[in-house]
């Protein structure tokens, strides 16, 4: 068995007369150390697939497996990068980078020090307490 396994997917996304069937019974395995693109016109269900990769979407048929484990929710194991950038504006820059460490329950002495290295690494140090969101530009 693959350790990423995409048996016979469907998944509809919508409700009521809005119901969209975005997938239609995908097939792929992938392996391990195996670099995989999707490629396919705008619509056609690539993010629908990474989404329930991911576990935010649910497959209303067929089955998601990593490692033999089925996919039914997020997990640290499985990251997803977002088409456009994801910030929580209200948190801070600090609170924004720990927060992935808060969610898996690192405690907050810990998760300062690792954000403290981390924004450091990328040239950020002394960035912690400022907001993520853009100031708004105005034009005269
Ligand atoms: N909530 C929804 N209800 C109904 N249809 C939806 C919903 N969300 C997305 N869709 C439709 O599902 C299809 C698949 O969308 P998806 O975002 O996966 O495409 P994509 O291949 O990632 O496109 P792009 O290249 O533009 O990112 C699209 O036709 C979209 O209009
Ligand atoms: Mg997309």
């Amino acid at each position: 068995m693959s350790p990423l396994d995409i048996d016979h997917v469907s998944l509809y996304l919508g409700q009521g007369s809005q119901r969209f069937l975005a997938l239609q019974d995908i097939s792929l395995s992938v392996a391990a150390g195996e670099f995989v693109c999707l490629l396919g016109p705008s619509g056609c269900g690539k993010s629908t697939l990474l989404g329930a990769l991911a576990g935010h979407l649910e497959a209303t048929q067929g089955a998601l497996r990593l490692a033999g484990q089925a996919i039914h929710g997020p997990s640290p194991e499985r990251g997803l990068v977002f088409q456009h950038h994801t910030l929580f504006p209200w948190l801070s820059v600090l609170d924004n980078v720990a927060y992935g460490l808060k969610m898996r329950g690192i405690a907050k002495a810990e998760r300062h020090q690792q954000t403290h290295d981390l924004l450091e690494q990328v040239g950020l140090a002394g960035f912690e307490g400022k907001p993520c969101s853009w100031p708004t530009a105005s034009w005269s």
